[in-house]
């Protein structure tokens, strides 16, 4: 599948879908490739939620990781069948990103989001970064970009699962431009 059936395969099902796809057009390789660059180097699966048609999930390969150290979470079946077929060495788990401690996983080394966590109700995005920081050890990142001008996870459930945020770079070229952020745990 080219690049060009790619945007039309996310546009329609973004045009179907828009509270769950919630963009018109998949990240730009530049904001893909700085998501990819916050994944520390070392051992162990690393997660992709919401990985929509692979933008972010070929960023993460080029970067050097695995394909066979990924887990994939997409609720989107069309997006399953083309990561199937692009990344036939990576486990894809067609199921939401709010289940992910229910597949077997630990020591995971970083959970990357491509998720709209902005446009989620407020109990969702606490059942996914829960869930995600059961399978973080101390210090390893959630990584979440935001079209928002600040970091999107509220900051009660911040202070609930003692999380710390740390602004990264801005990719002024992708549509509409976008923030990369890191969570990790307070060391207290
Ligand atoms: C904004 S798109 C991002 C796609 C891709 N990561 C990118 O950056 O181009 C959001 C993606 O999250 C998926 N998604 C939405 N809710 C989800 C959930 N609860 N669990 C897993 N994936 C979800 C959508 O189907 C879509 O593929």
């Amino acid at each position: 599948m080219s690049h060009r059936e790619d945007l039309g395969l996310f546009l329609g099902q973004a045009l179907r879908r828009p509270q769950s796809v919630s963009a018109l057009v998949p990240s730009s390789e530049r904001l893909a490739r700085a998501m990819a660059a916050q994944v520390p180097a070392g051992k162990g699966p690393v997660v992709e939620l919401g990985p929509g048609t692979g933008k972010i999930t070929r960023a993460l390969i080029a970067a050097g990781i695995a394909a066979a150290d990924l887990h994939l979470f997409e609720i989107n079946a069309p997006f399953v069948e083309l990561l199937h077929l692009r990344h036939p060495d990576a486990t894809i788990h067609h199921r939401g990103a709010q289940q992910m401690t229910q597949v077997g996983l630990s020591d995971v080394r970083a959970v990357v989001s491509g998720l709209p966590l902005l446009s989620f109700p407020r109990g969702l995005q606490d059942e996914i970064l829960t869930a995600a920081f059961e399978l973080l050890p101390p210090g390893a990142p959630f990584i979440q970009f935001t079209y928002g001008p600040s970091n999107p996870v509220p900051q009660p459930l911040m202070t609930r699962l003692g999380l710390v945020a740390q602004r990264r770079c801005r990719i002024w070229g992708n549509l509409p431009p976008a923030r990369v952020y890191t969570l990790t745990r307070s060391i207290s």
